[in-house]
């Protein structure tokens, strides 16, 4: 044992260049950049300056980051590291960078703190914060609400609920009796409960959720009604609208997606989402469905216009391509179709979604791996614009990305009956975050980028409620909060 240890340490001394090859950030930071810029990039040694400001904890001055580590600031003293780290090491230093400088920004700003009177005030708002549901869920994952006011939750382990009055002061229900079971197992669960926008005519529920074939899963979509029953309400008329080859079932426990939207124009036609499942190539494959944003009709079947329904070798409910993990999707209010998703360390992003489009993972993507390794994508030299003209499979960078990553998760629009400032504006959720972000979109481009609500909890899901208000769904702590516009 003892001879063994000497080994490898006598190994790691000799071989210091095949190390730092392997190497994590963290570690590429500490060998290459602390004697220099300091353990936090509060810089001291050599002349630097701190990198902890506001003005360089900016997304467009990566480049110039990039640029300095590899070709050096020669008339600074800063060498250049072009020589010895590869390029996605570099980017992996950029991304670390910012990491640090969340890190001290966070220090400095704590989380945003109501005033005596508990308003929270804003850019364009002041919000109260008002408790929905404190208590009785396991990991709520999303909410919706019925035309009477009443709102369904979805609960990941599987439980589908009702609370009364979809208002504080309301009583949630027990779990709704014959949802389908879901294979409640690492990332996936219950996870998406939407209303048909036709509900008061139909009565139809729609439900996506990960489901088990011979312990393998995959994400499902299921549509039923509800009816009164003894002591409750029932699941019933329950039909499959999307699911799987059992082929394309798998063991891993990442990366289900999901979420469901109706077309604001047609809403006889829904869209949904599926991670990669862990398998970042397939998302590439368009005979699977991981990775992939989907156009289908409220009944399953496929409509006209899916830009892959007459090839042979595609999925004909695929309508975009090359996502990791979306758990955000929305139309604005101009009819713009966006997504959030679960990018890899520093690489979570916001995207237009547009048909045929190849949104890149994991040919190219920002950020690195969660272990620190440094990812082998490039870093895109020119990211087209989403708006360029249409070919398929052209690749479209993210409009907006986060990094450090927020853990990108719920997104929605906030049509203005409650928060009149706030109208059109996209409202991004984040897990490890704990944040909720507003957007201001103008011609496809981010001109605002508010955090509204930070420290609260994990963000699961963030709904524009029918009269306005802002519902947010927790994990940790469990519970369903929403904003309302302080008087
Ligand atoms: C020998 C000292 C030294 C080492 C080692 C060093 N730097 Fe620098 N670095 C400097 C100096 C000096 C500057 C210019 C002054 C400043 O911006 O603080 C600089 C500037 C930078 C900038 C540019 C900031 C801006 O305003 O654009 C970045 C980013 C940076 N360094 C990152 C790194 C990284 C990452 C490493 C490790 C791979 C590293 N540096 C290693 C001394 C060093």
């Amino acid at each position: 044992m003892q001879r063994l240890t000497f080994i490898m340490l006598a190994v790691a001394v000799l071989t210091p260049v095949a190390r730092a090859q392997n190497a994590g950030v963290e570690q590429l930071y500490s060998n290459n950049c602390m004697s220099c810029h300091g353990n936090r990039g509060q810089g001291g040694g050599a002349g630097t300056r701190t990198l902890l400001t506001d003005e360089l904890f900016k997304q467009e001055h990566d480049r110039r980051f990039f640029d300095a580590i590899k070709q050096g600031l020669p008339d600074s003293g800063m060498e250049a590291f072009g020589e010895t780290l590869d390029d996605a090491q570099v980017w992996g230093l950029v991304g670390y960078i910012r990491e640090l400088q969340y890190r001290a920004y966070r220090a400095r700003v704590g989380s945003l703190r109501p005033d005596g009177t508990g308003v929270f005030q804003t850019q364009h708002h002041a919000y109260r914060v008002e408790k929905v549901i404190e208590r009785g869920l396991d990991t709520p994952w999303s909410v919706d609400f019925l035309p009477d006011g009443r709102m369904l939750v979805a609960d990941r382990p599987g439980e589908l609920r009702i609370h009364s009055t979809g208002k504080p002061g309301g009583a949630l229900s027990k779990p709704i009796v014959g949802t389908p079971k879901v294979r409640n197992q690492g990332q996936g669960g219950l996870m998406e409960v939407t209303v048909h926008p036709d509900y008061s005519r139909n009565g139809w529920i729609y439900l996506a959720y990960s489901h088990a074939i011979d312990g393998n899963g995959m994400t499902r979509i299921v549509r039923g009604k509800l009816s009164e029953a003894a002591g409750g309400l029932k699941w019933t008329d329950e039909q499959v609208i999307f699911q799987a080859r059992p082929e394309h079932y798998s063991r891993g426990d990442l990366h289900f997606g999901c979420r469901i939207v109706f077309d604001p124009n047609d809403p006889s036609i829904l869209f949904f989402c599926i991670g990669e499942r862990g398998r970042g190539e397939l998302a590439q494959d368009l005979s699977r469905p991981n990775g992939k944003v989907f156009r289908i009709k409220d009944d399953g079947s496929i409509p006209p216009g899916n830009p892959f329904a007459d090839r042979n070798d595609a999925c004909a409910a695929v309508w975009s391509y090359g996502h990791r993990n979306p758990q955000g999707l929305v139309f604005d209010l101009d009819g713009n179709f966006w997504d959030t998703e679960h990018g890899p360390r520093g690489g979570d992003e916001l995207n237009l979604i547009l048909p045929a489009r190849n949104y890149g993972w994991p040919l190219v993507s920002f950020g690195f791996n969660y272990n620190g390794r440094p990812l082998v994508s490039p870093w895109p030299e020119k990211p087209a614009a989403a708006t360029d003209p249409v070919v398929d499979g052209a690749l479209v960078m993210p409009v907006l990305r986060w990094s450090p990553s927020i853990a990108a998760c719920g997104l929605d629009v906030a049509r203005g009956e409650a928060f009149s400032n706030w109208a059109g504006d996209l409202f991004a959720g984040g897990l490890a975050g704990e944040t909720v972000q507003r957007l201001r979109i103008k011609a496809h481009q981010v001109v605002e980028q508010e955090e509204i609500v930070h420290g609260m909890g994990r963000v699961r899901d963030v709904v524009c409620a029918p009269d306005g208000t802002l519902y947010i769904v927790l994990n940790g702590p469990d519970a369903v909060i929403r904003l309302v516009p302080a008087k």
